[in-house]
């Protein structure tokens, strides 16, 4: 846990516009004032991020939103008191004081409370609201550890602030309650089923739009460098081998592999979320010429597993 000194220089370096890299209860992020515009373009140069991915703010309190951008949906409030802090980003209209670079030229902006102490005091103690997106370059694993970001980001940030490995391992989920209608952009840590106790039933449409609004929906994304191929679940036989490394939801696979990773052996799938980007990484950096995953069970978190899996597997053309 860093020592309330580094909380304080970190808060510093955002205020006076420099970058910081913290972690909250789903990934790291890359933190920067969301009321500086310059500010806010350090982060899409640091990550190498198109410009059109809008960026996620962050606030301290639950009563910071109504504050920033005044009166809202009874659904994003209802949404907003039952799960914040915690893993759930709510679009709403974009207000006056965030400049459009953040939002990339959207109406709308994302915004959430980390269930985080550190990241909550991060940002009380900068006084602003901070655009954050998870803390690696574009397309990339997402961090789950103060050394992800250093490896990723290194000396393009001020700051990491090093809260250990976090708690739920994959992103927020996005949901657009503004409308009658809820739909949930991108599967995340808070399960769908969750959010239903409250709304009712929700439409889940990641990437379904040409034109992403959550390129965090794109068909290739959260990928590891090492070509990952997504199995159907029972037979890997002749598709792996000796070289490649073998990501398994709970039991060991039969046959020779050069690396095997179990996310869960007792088959939890708030575990299996949690170790996801670890264990991606830990194969990444394992020298195999192939990562073969099988899906984990399509329900709760599972689904955002799954998710990012198929991601993961999709070829990935950073350059078009
Ligand atoms: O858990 C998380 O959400 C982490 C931590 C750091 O808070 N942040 C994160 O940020 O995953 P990022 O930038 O990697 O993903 C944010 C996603 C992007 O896919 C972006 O397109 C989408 O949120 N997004 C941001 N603003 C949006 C908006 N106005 N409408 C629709 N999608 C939006
Ligand atoms: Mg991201």
């Amino acid at each position: 846990m860093p020592a309330d000194g580094d909380l304080g220089e970190a808060a510093a370096v955002l205020r006076t516009g420099g970058l910081v890299a913290f972690p909250t209860e789903t990934v790291y992020g890359v933190g920067a004032n969301a009321l500086d515009a310059r500010a806010a373009a350090r982060i899409f140069e640091a990550k190498q991020r198109p410009s059109f991915d809008p960026l996620i703010t962050h606030l301290a309190d639950v009563a910071d939103l109504e504050v920033l951008v005044g009166p809202v949906s009874s659904a994003v409030a209802a949404l907003a008191t039952r799960f914040w802090p915690g893993p759930l980003t709510l679009i709403v209209d974009r207000p006056e004081g965030i400049p459009p670079i953040v939002t990339s030229g959207l109406d709308s902006m994302a915004v959430r409370v980390p269930d985080h102490e550190d990241a909550r005091r991060l940002i009380a103690a900068a006084g602003v609201p901070v655009a954050a997106p998870s803390a690696n370059r574009f397309g990339q694993l997402s961090p789950t550890r103060a050394e992800h970001v250093v490896r990723g980001l290194g000396a393009a940030v001020e700051m990491v602030l090093d809260g250990g490995p976090t708690r739920c391992g994959i992103e927020s989920t996005i949901v657009d309650a503004r409308g009658d209608h809820p739909v949930v952009l991108r599967l995340g840590a808070l399960p769908v089923e969750e959010l239903e106790k409250v709304t009712g039933p929700v439409a889940v449409r990641p990437g379904s739009s040409g034109q992403p609004v959550a390129p965090g929906t794109l068909a290739a994304h959260y990928a590891p460098r090492t070509p990952l191929r997504l199995v159907s679940g029972a037979e890997p036989a002749g598709i792996g081998g000796a070289e490649c490394g073998y990501l398994a939801f709970r039991d060991r696979p039969a046959g020779d592999w050069a690396a095997v990773e179990v996310l869960s052996a007792s088959g939890d799938l708030t575990e299996a979320a949690a170790r996801l980007f670890d264990v991606l990484h830990r194969l990444d950096a394992a020298g195999v010429t192939g990562i073969v995953a099988e899906p984990v069970p399509d329900t709760g978190v599972g689904r955002a597993v799954n998710d990012r899996l198929r991601r993961a597997a999709a070829t990935w053309h950073p350059a078009s």
